[in-house]
């Protein structure tokens, strides 16, 4: 880090209008209501109809997460996921926490994240290590790209393993913002409202439910059990009943978000359509300067299907020197931009080699783009001028 004002810095709260965001929360404030109310149904309103189907709003990303994965654990008794490592501790600890079972996938060398192929690969070589079949994959959207779900989904329905069709979980955590379509989502799609993403609520989340087995109605009634599970198994929109008349028949957690967070993310949801477009035209740059040396974001126009968390980067010297990334750190803070890895990889932690069933799995696709990924700023707050600084050192490295 730097205290130099005029460093970009990777990541930064997204607030653009502080003052109505303070009265928004002040409002909440003096109701006497802080806690989970009509305010957060305001919000997911709001983000439902931005985002095209419908989100309960969660405490965080993390939650959300946690809440997709006891949803598959009550459908199955069990819980294996097959899942990226090339991804944020968020997306796998949950998994840990509540008892369940991960098996690593690998990732597409150039985009980061699982795809077709990979889940394929990582289907086949789990047949025979378990009497439980995998019944979860779970994939991110690096950076706000969305990974090919719909080649997923083909792989997943073909693949038929034993026992209940594998649920897609999409961590959306980089990617709220982007153009929604059947064809480019997961099942159970997890996104966060934390303090850095593209829209903020201090710290929050949410989840959709699109399917889980292959009917309308199943997806109804799953999206209700997750909304009991995020308060305890209660249904809090019973009224007056909910403290102590009711009677869950299966307890849940605690997930909710709260109206303070909430009113804080309807303040900042003003002009969010605006920053997302400003972003992808700072990328349409970014990516002009660099497409000499990085190939990891493909021409496409408008990005429906990228929402630029950060505009990734791919530093692949010869043999993918890990001192090649280095260098371009320190040439993006000469030329006054943070540059780095956002995640690292999670199957070399100690701590998920004790949790993994394969800890020692074969993953290509993972040493390449770990080896070489980097990321530099993308938001939509940043000047002209910051733009053409960041891609003035982009045209400059190893020139
Ligand atoms: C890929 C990914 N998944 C999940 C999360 C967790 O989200 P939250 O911080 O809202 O719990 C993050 C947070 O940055 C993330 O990057």
């Amino acid at each position: 880090m730097t205290s130099d004002p005029a460093f970009i810095p990777l990541f930064r709260p997204s607030i653009p209008n502080p003052e109505r965001a303070a009265e928004a929360i002040a409002k909440v404030l003096a109701s006497g209501y802080i806690g989970e109310g009509e305010v957060v149904r305001e919000f997911e309103r709001a983000v439902s109809m931005l985002a095209l189907h419908s989100i309960l709003a969660t405490s965080s990303g993390t939650a959300a997460l946690e809440l997709a994965f006891r949803a598959v654990r009550r459908r199955d008794g069990y819980l294996r996921a097959l899942v990226t490592p090339q991804t944020c501790i968020a997306t796998a600890a949950p998994i840990v926490n509540i008892g369940g079972s991960i098996v690593w996938c690998d990732v597409d060398q150039k985009t980061g994240m699982i795809s077709g192929e990979t889940v394929a690969r990582g289907l086949e070589d789990d047949r025979f290590r378990s009497r439980q079949p995998i019944n979860c994959v779970v994939g991110v959207d690096w950076g706000g790209r969305l990974a090919p779900w719909a080649e997923i989904r083909r792989v997943v329905d073909d693949a038929r393993p034993l026992g209940n069709r594998p649920v897609l979980i999409q961590d959306a955590a980089h990617s709220f913002g982007t153009a929604f379509s059947d064809d480019y989502s997961g099942d159970l799609i997890c996104y966060s409202f934390q303090a850095i993403k593209q829209l903020t609520t201090g710290d929050g989340g949410g989840i959709a439910v699109r399917q889980f087995d292959p009917s309308d109605d199943d997806a109804k009634a799953v999206a209700k059990a997750i909304r009991l599970d995020r308060w305890f198994g209660l249904d809090r929109e019973a009224g007056q009943s909910m403290r102590c008349d009711q009677k869950p028949s299966e307890i849940g957690g605690k997930y909710q978000m709260t109206n303070v967070a909430a009113a804080l993310g309807l303040a900042n949801l003003e002009g969010f359509a605006r920053r997302s477009m400003r972003r992808k035209k700072i990328a349409e740059a970014f990516r002009a300067a660099s497409c000499r040396f990085s190939d990891a974001v493909p021409h496409e126009p408008g990005f429906p299907k990228h929402a630029f968390w950060f505009f990734p980067l791919l530093i692949a010297g010869e043999a993918h020197l890990e001192n090649d990334r280095d260098a371009f750190i320190a040439h993006a803070r000469k030329h006054g931009f943070e540059a780095g890895e956002v995640h690292r990889r999670l199957d070399v932690m100690p701590g998920f080699r004790f949790a993994a069933e394969n800890p020692r799995a074969w993953l290509p696709g993972v040493d390449a783009f770990s080896a070489a990924q980097v990321a530099i700023p993308c938001r939509a707050e940043m000047t002209d001028d910051e733009v053409e600084r960041i891609c003035g050192g982009l045209w400059r490295w190893r020139t």
